[in-house]
């Protein structure tokens, strides 16, 4: 087993900064798909991929970032909400590390998940109606691609990060020092 964590879970989890805060609680390196998939594309915004290319190019891009990350050591990755739709992402990422769902009450995720107009998804005629389907459709896909489920709401990041270690630890596959003690081994 590595010490790799893969953070999965909807848009407006919190993936992106509670992965960065675990990065720096772990002593790892933080690295996020949707980042790595706007650097491969010379800066442009996932919003404008969406629109130039469509949604099943962004996904041949997601799972090409997914592959380059097998076999990297050190990292807590943070994965595009629709990154566990495909079997072959499915494998990647379980590949790559040990997989959290962080999962939040869906009045949370709405809140957050629309609150900034960068999620293509969601700039829709009806955003609820989108957001409750293709919540509902993957949250079965969540569970079942995750080793361990941390639910974020109501905690802050902080405690949200603490969350994730305790399962962590709870579940025997990882052993962290207290909060400031960046050594880890699994
Ligand atoms: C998507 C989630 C987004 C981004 C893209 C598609 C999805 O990432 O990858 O807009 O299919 O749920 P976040 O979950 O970080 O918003």
């Amino acid at each position: 087993m590595n010490s790799n964590i893969v953070l999965i879970g909807f848009m407006g989890c919190g993936k992106s900064s509670i992965g960065r805060r675990l990065a720096s609680r772990i002593g790892h390196s933080f690295m996020d798909s949707d980042e790595l998939i706007i650097a491969r594309a010379g800066g442009k915004s996932i919003s404008d991929l969406f629109a130039e290319e469509g949604e099943e190019r962004f996904r041949e891009r997601e799972t090409a970032e997914l592959r380059e990350l097998v076999g990297v050591q050190g990292i807590i990755l943070a994965t595009g909400g629709g990154a566990v739709l495909s079997q072959e992402n499915r494998d990647l990422l379980r590949s790559i590390g040990t997989v959290v769902w962080l999962h939040a009450d869906s009045e949370t995720l709405f809140e957050r998940a629309t609150r900034s107009r960068k999620r293509p998804l969601l700039e829709v005629e009806n955003p609820r109606g989108t957001f409750n389907a293709l919540l509902e459709s993957r949250i079965p896909v969540y569970e079942a691609t995750a080793e361990l489920k941390v639910h974020a709401s109501g905690l802050s990041h902080e405690q949200t990060v603490e969350e994730i270690v305790r399962a962590l630890e709870g579940s025997g596959k990882a052993s962290f020092g207290p909060s400031g003690d960046s050594a880890c081994s699994v």
